[in-house]
């Protein structure tokens, strides 16, 4: 189905992804109308294993360093492109954002298919991104040719972007990747300094993301709930709620933040009470996603 410039979304370890072939660049425009996404903002190239990256991208060796220690993972790297792909998926930028993900039935399928992939979040621009082939369904059911039903996803959301184009590694999205993981290999890696910088490079970042219909609101202070509102921390709810989800862990609430989020939307919950994390390590990736989805 991929070669033939289908549209067919598939598991990855992070969130489910929206494949197609990434040297077709009818199948690319059909991946951007599929979801609604705007042609500004750039698409992910997965490829099989770590030495496909070369035919599609300069890899210097910082890159190849972070290669070898967190591929196949939930790392992506914005590196120079060697301009062989399509324009779309790089939204004409001269960059190009490869990922080998860790799913090895993720890995099998790019493998099968024989090209890179490109896959964006198989959801509706906007929507959070999803992590059962349900929510792709409820998403995109109607308009991609085929969902490879998997299991639901490991981390919960979606992978570090990381420019690595330059001497340092920087943090353009924060994932499960964290940044003290990045500096055990590059002792300097930072994060994107503003967001002008950062909106720059990541254009997807400039979007609003990952949010429910519900208003989301971040728990920074004790405000007694309204009735029929829903609640998600790592401690127990502050009060009355209609639906709760109460992690023992970060890593339960990053696993479980946008499939809550979903719920919340089908259950028509009043509002969404996120409690907020400590921002380090996942935190920092999961306090990134809570602040995008409580925007405006
Ligand atoms: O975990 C993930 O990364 C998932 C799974 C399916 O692999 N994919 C994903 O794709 O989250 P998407 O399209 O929802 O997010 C891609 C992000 C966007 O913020 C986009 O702007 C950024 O990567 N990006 C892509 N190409 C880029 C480039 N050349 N330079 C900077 N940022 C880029
Ligand atoms: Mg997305």
């Amino acid at each position: 189905m991929l070669r033939r410039g289908g549209l067919a979304a598939f598991p990855t370890e992070t969130v489910y992804g929206l494949g197609a072939d990434a040297t077709d660049a009818d199948a690319v425009a059909a991946v951007f109308a599929a979801k609604g996404r705007p042609a500004d903002n750039p698409l992910i190239v997965h490829v099989a294993r770590a030495e496909d990256t070369a035919a599609l991208a300069d890899v210097p060796p910082l890159a190849r360093a972070l290669f070898e220690a967190f591929a196949p993972g939930p790392l992506t790297l914005v590196l120079p492109s060697r301009g062989v792909l399509p324009a779309a998926v790089t939204a004409g930028l001269d960059t190009v954002a490869v990922r080998v993900p860790a799913l090895a039935l993720a890995r099998e399928l790019i493998g099968a298919a024989g090209v890179p992939v490109v896959a964006p979040s198989a959801n509706r621009s906007g929507r959070p991104s999803p992590t059962t082939w349900e929510a792709v369904r409820d998403d995109l059911g109607g308009r991609i040719d085929a969902v490879l039903v998997g299991p639901p996803t490991v981390v919960g959301i979606e992978s570090t972007v990381v420019d690595a184009t330059g001497s340092v590694p920087v943090v353009l999205r924060p994932g499960s990747v964290t940044l003290s993981d990045l500096r055990r290999v590059a002792p300097g890696a930072r994060e994107a300094e503003d967001r002008l910088d950062d909106a720059a490079r990541s254009p997807g970042t400039r979007h609003r993301h990952y949010a429910p219909r519900t208003p989301v609101n971040i728990l920074w202070g004790p405000h007694p709930p309204p009735r029929g509102a829903a609640y998600i921390g790592l401690e127990r709810p502050p009060g009355v709620y209609a639906l709760v989800l109460s992690c023992r862990t970060v890593e339960e609430y990053a696993h479980g933040l946008y499939d809550f989020f979903r719920r919340a939307d089908a259950a028509g919950v009043t509002r969404i009470d996120a409690q907020p994390v400590r921002e380090v390590g996942l935190g920092r990736a999961l306090m990134d996603r809570l602040r995008r989805a409580s925007e405006g």
